[in-house]
């Protein structure tokens, strides 16, 4: 198929690359050029713009930070929407709120689906992230080889958009909660002197320790906090939890202590460091 990859950040980047694999015709935009160089080589298309990568594509897949920069680079003016083919679909792989999949929904005459990855940029790069997509089923078909070339775990949540992203949100809340809970009992435990092989060994073979957080032991344990998913991407995703849950009235008054501490994290020098980052505040702030 002929796809555009718009943003050229971590997720874009595994995307564009297993597409190119997957024998697509690969063309790529990002706001501050030249950050995929290696894709270029590998046989991807630099666009000027992003309208103009939008255009004479069959899908639009967007993977850029937050709310604030799909709404510009989509609904802006000149941006996507007015460039999109008439029988092009445009799929939201970022993860923003749900309001927003609607305000993309209008913008793209309704050719539009949500498709937020629950999963790190290598998962993406191997094969192994998980899609969730909703909305209209005939797009959502149309875009089969696409899908495939990216993974065999791609799961179709129905018509309503906001349920892609609804279940990307708890997902990443129960990731980021977790993560912080986790990094306090290894500080904790490194702290009263338990021997490091004992404590890895338990939490290692743990069922109290989710996959999802087990696969980032290493990092808790080393203090080598390498690029994957950034703090402050964290501390959005936890504010838009707590956003769609006070839509419903419902408080989460551990989502705001989590989300602080991402906050605090990238405020002291981690903001381009993956979530593991939050273990240094509670080392950094011991007595
Ligand atoms: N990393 C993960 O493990 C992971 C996993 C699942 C989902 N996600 C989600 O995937 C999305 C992308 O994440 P990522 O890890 O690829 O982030 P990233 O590496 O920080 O890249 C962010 C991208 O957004 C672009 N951007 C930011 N503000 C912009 C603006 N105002 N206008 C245009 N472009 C803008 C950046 O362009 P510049 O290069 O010009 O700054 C870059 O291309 C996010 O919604 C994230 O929550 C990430």
């Amino acid at each position: 198929m002929r796809i555009a990859v718009i943003g050229m950040g971590k997720m874009g980047q595994a995307v564009a690359g297993r597409l190119l694999d997957g024998g697509h015709d690969v063309t790529i935009w990002n706001r501050s050029p030249g950050r995929a160089g290696d894709l270029v080589e590998r046989g991807a298309t630099e666009a000027a713009s992003a309208a103009e990568a939008a255009t004479a594509v069959e899908v639009v897949l967007v993977c850029l930070a937050d709310d604030a920069a799909v709404l510009s680079v989509v609904t802006g003016e000149g941006e996507i929407a007015s460039a999109l083919g008439e029988s092009a679909v445009l799929v939201d792989m970022s993860t923003v709120s749900p309001e927003t999949a609607a305000k993309l929904a209008e913008a793209t005459g309704g050719r539009s689906l949500a498709g937020p990855i629950l999963g790190a940029p290598s998962a993406v790069e191997a094969g192994k992230a998980v899609y969730l997509v909703a909305g209209p089923r005939d797009h959502f078909d149309r875009l089969a080889p696409a899908y495939g070339a990216l993974s065999e775990d791609v799961r179709y949540l129905g018509e309503e958009r906001e349920r892609a992203l609804q279940l990307k949100l708890l997902a990443n809340y129960l990731l980021l909660a977790g993560l912080v809970v986790l990094s306090e009992a290894v500080a904790t435990a490194q702290a009263v002197g338990f021997p490091e092989d004992v404590l890895r060994q338990f939490l290692d073979s743990s069922p109290l320790v989710a996959p999802g957080l087990r696969n980032r032991l290493d990092a808790l344990f080393s203090g080598r906090h390498t690029d994957w998913f950034t703090t402050p991407l964290g501390a959005k995703d936890v504010s838009l939890a707590e956003q769609m849950a006070a839509r419903e009235a419902i408080r989460l008054p551990v989502a705001e202590l989590v989300k602080r501490r991402y906050e605090e994290a990238a405020a002291t020098g981690f903001a381009d460091e993956d979530l593991t980052a939050v273990i240094e505040l509670v080392r950094s702030q011991a007595g």
